[in-house]
């Protein structure tokens, strides 16, 4: 059974909806919101949800091999979120490290996946979207930190909100199965095309403490590889990243 699609004028959040029907949806249900009143971010931050403007869903996967091989999974949504926004003929927008879909230093998209279940095994992710297509100044001001939105980069040609939606949803769905397939490694060469980090100047800080080096792309389970001053090629899984200004 597959999941439906599901669109609201109004949710606390798209993602709380799908928390709470966990036991019963089906694989891939989608369910999206006009405006969320309760819109969450991750680190506990609020993710402001006006009508009218931009893009609030969530998807329902689940897995079978549990957690432990979900590496990767929000860096490969990012990138079909990126998919989906190329295949609108819109160019210019990047991934940072670990979750940052961003356009003009700004941020056009958040990600929040949420994972339930047993390390190896069943275990379902909500993964919640939320893309900014229009933002206001208003908006803009309340954001906390720099945004960018969709008709910044398409200019005139900002396509329909179904039409982004449509395609959204499409780049989620087949992307899933993809990566339930085959894990992070196919999202690999994309996420490539996309990293913002790489050749840059970083400030890392983490459970290896404080460090610096140069981003070196992301490894086949989409952990960040930065080579150190003295040469090393540290792996890191998670961490605070910065990029040091030139
Ligand atoms: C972030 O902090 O970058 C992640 C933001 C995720 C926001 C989306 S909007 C749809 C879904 N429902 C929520 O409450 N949050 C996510």
């Amino acid at each position: 059974r597959l999941g439906a699609l599901e669109v609201h004028w109004e949710l606390d959040s798209t993602s709380s909806e799908l928390q709470r029907r966990l036991d019963e949806a089906a694989d891939f249900s989608v369910v999206l919101a006009e405006t969320q009143t309760a819109g969450r971010g991750r680190r506990g931050r609020s993710w402001l949800s006006p009508p009218g403007l931009n893009l609030y869903l969530s998807c329902l996967k689940r897995f079978d091999r549990g957690f432990a091989a979900l590496s990767g999974l929000s860096l490969a949504v990012g990138t079909m979120v990126l998919r989906a926004v190329e295949s609108l003929g819109i160019e210019g927008a990047g991934l940072k490290w670990p979750n940052d879909v961003l356009a003009a230093q700004g941020k056009l998209a958040g990600v929040l996946v949420e994972l339930s279940g047993e390390y190896q095994g069943p275990c379902a992710a909500v993964i919640g979207i939320g893309l900014n297509l229009r933002l206001t100044d208003t908006l803009r001001a309340q954001a906390g930190q720099p945004a960018c939105d969709l008709a910044t980069l398409a200019g005139e040609r900002l396509p329909d909100r179904n039409l982004v939606a449509g395609r959204l949803i499409g780049a989620l769905v087949e992307g899933l199965r993809a990566f339930e397939r085959h894990g992070f490694a196919c999202f690999a060469e994309d996420y490539a095309r996309y990293d913002l980090l790489a050749g840059r100047a970083l400030k890392l800080s983490g459970a290896q403490g404080h460090f610096e080096g140069i981003g070196a792309g992301v490894d086949a389970r989409g952990a960040l590889r930065v080579r150190l001053a003295d040469g090393e090629l540290r792996t890191v899984d998670s961490a605070e990243v910065t990029v040091r200004r030139a």
